[in-house]
């Protein structure tokens, strides 16, 4: 144990970026009744709140949700969208309230006349904002799951936006890395930059967000889709090449989906189906490890990592080929959920230096944009109801645009689909048809909140935020914690590695890899990398006495119970 904070408190301090700003607090806590694990402490204190008032899981996420949209504006979001994995009632139940592109959107959209990807038009646009889904997901899940007042549960955000809350360093940070891409939009540059650089302490104030989760909690969702606050969300859109109209907007759905569950190692895996990829993928990398001994494969080993690396490898590729908006498009998912498919998995699975002797090395893309955010939280409460919650903006800071006199921030989530089948997206990641742009399409997802049940019960609500690094991130915390049998905040906590079949490179954080493993791994010829952050996840886990040990690792990270 001492070994390993060692370690830890090496990896956080020599490696750079915002990992250097991590304060060691708030990281593990246990309570009898409730729990609550995110990345604000602000948000925490609202939903920790909230169960002591009698809330339920549900009252608390949306709580938390638009607490987060005020507290970490980077992912936390009224403008963007997201998925919601529940229990309630002795049931699990998903939530899909992903952005859609809007009805005018169209496959080549973002291409100049000679069909090639126009230059961030994606990303730093108007264009580039599908129809946000965040205030439908969390009414909708409120109608069918709350408990408490609507009004009530909006409050928090709006007192933290009206009388503005001290910021962390880890927000004084991210503000200030972002400058140059906020400074690009007149109301982004007053609301999140300063002529000197921000610093803790310092109080961020957002009025015009507050009257808009005002209206939020007065009107229900219809405080964002109609009236005022939809009119500034066209007027804003009307300024640049915006594609969403009211139409949209009053069109805009969330949907209840039937979970991804599968069994792995005498628990019950429950996520995100499509239009998520992360439910298949969890199934196809553990599924796959569940067929291995542990003990053969001891773990941090060259063995471990490399059998890590080739699953996930595979998995992946079939991503890029066969996922996409089931709503919209033939997603095989029966074929996906089978045994067939985790032996051919398996089936390609190459050991030891078969590697080095493979043919079919995939080329390099050599694209991976550093720069990523979004949000996930972890909530449990005093009658066993769960929430495993990831939503976004997409990039930080979304597009960077905020909506004048609405004060909220557009995603640029339209990224994610495959704007040009073969070209990798901000995360590197290639797809094809099925996730090509169409009307009312929603793009593909890797976000992966997950609830593991034990004994039909939640006993490891867990997610992350990190582009296409978040399936691995998820799929190693389950995987550490269930088959290698660690604490929870070692499950959580230790170095991650990564692999998304392109770019062919095996990715790592530092002290996730040993010397001796990276010389073993290199003389297979994998290619390697070390990256500052694979993830951040944020988990609770019950034990058998039934207490909520919350663990949030990176980041912001808060963990509440009581
Ligand atoms: O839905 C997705 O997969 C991405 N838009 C998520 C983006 C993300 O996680 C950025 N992260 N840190």
């Amino acid at each position: 144990m001492l070994q390993i904070n060692t370690l830890l408190l090496v990896f956080f301090i020599t490696s750079t970026s915002y990992t250097q700003y991590i304060p060691f607090n708030n990281r593990i806590v246990h309570g009898k009744k409730g729990a609550v694990v995110c990345s604000s402490p602000e948000a925490a204190e609202v939903g920790i709140a909230i169960l002591q008032q009698g809330g339920n899981a549900f009252d608390a996420s949306v709580a938390v949700a638009f607490a987060m949209a005020v507290t970490y504006p980077q992912a936390g979001n009224i403008g963007g969208g997201g998925f919601l994995v529940g229990f309630a009632e002795n049931k699990p139940f998903t939530l899909d309230y992903r952005e859609k592109a809007p009805k005018r959107a169209h496959r080549d959209m973002f291409l100049d006349d000679n069909k090639n990807p126009i230059k961030d038009m994606s990303t730093h646009t108007r264009a580039a904002s599908g129809v946000p889904g965040t205030v439908k997901g969390f009414w909708e899940l409120h109608k069918k799951y709350g408990s408490l007042s609507w009004e009530k549960l909006v409050q928090p955000s709006i007192h933290l936006a009206k009388n503005g809350f001290p910021i962390s360093e880890f927000l004084a940070y991210s503000l200030n890395s972002n400058t140059k891409k906020l400074s690009k939009n007149a109301e982004a540059k007053r609301l999140f930059t300063k002529v000197s650089s921000f610093k803790r302490g310092d109080i961020l104030v957002q009025k015009e967000l507050s009257e808009t989760l005002e209206r939020i909690a007065q009107m229900g969702a219809d405080g964002f889709y109609k009236g005022k606050t939809a009119r500034l969300l066209l007027n804003e859109l009307s300024k640049g090449n915006g594609y969403i109209t009211q139409h949209d907007l009053d069109e805009y759905t969330v949907k209840f989906r039937k979970p991804i569950s599968f069994s792995y190692k005498g628990h019950t895996v429950i996520s995100m189906p499509p239009p998520s990829s992360g439910g298949i993928a969890l199934y196809g990398i553990l599924k796959s490890l569940e067929q291995f001994d542990e003990t053969d494969f001891p773990y941090g080993s060259a063995k471990y990592t490399q059998l890590f690396t080739e699953i996930c490898r595979s998995v992946y590729a079939d991503r890029s080929e066969f996922l996409g908006d089931p709503d919209i498009e033939s997603v095989p998912l029966n074929a996906f959920l089978s045994n067939a498919y985790i032996q051919s998995i398996l089936k390609s699975v190459r050991f030891e230096d078969e590697h080095a002797h493979s043919k079919d090395v995939s080329p390099n893309v050599g694209y991976f944009n550093e720069s990523e955010e979004t949000t996930h939280f972890s909530i449990l409460d005093k009658y066993g109801n769960a929430v495993s919650n990831t939503y976004t903006l997409n990039q930080s800071y979304g597009s960077g645009i905020v909506v004048k006199g609405a004060g909220f921030l557009l995603n640029n989530q339209m990224d994610d689909f495959s704007i040009k089948p073969g070209v990798p997206n901000t995360y590197g990641l290639i797809g094809n048809e099925k996730n090509s742009i169409k009307p009312e399409k929603r793009m593909l997802s890797s976000m992966s909140p997950t609830i593991v049940l034990k004994d039909g019960k939640p006993y490891f609500i867990v997610g992350s935020p990190g582009g296409s690094t978040i399936i691995t991130a998820v799929a190693q915390a389950i995987h550490r914690l269930i088959a290698y049998k660690m604490d929870v905040d070692l499950a959580i906590n230790l170095p991650r590695i990564h692999h998304q079949w392109l770019p062919d490179t095996l990715y790592y954080e530092f002290g996730a890899i040993s010397h001796d493993t990276q010389q073993i791994l290199q003389s297979y010829q994998y290619p390697m990398k070390q990256r500052n952050v694979i993830g951040d996840c944020h988990g609770i886990v019950v034990t058998p006495s039934g207490i909520r040990v919350g663990v949030s690792s990176r980041g912001n990270g808060a963990a509440k119970t009581y």
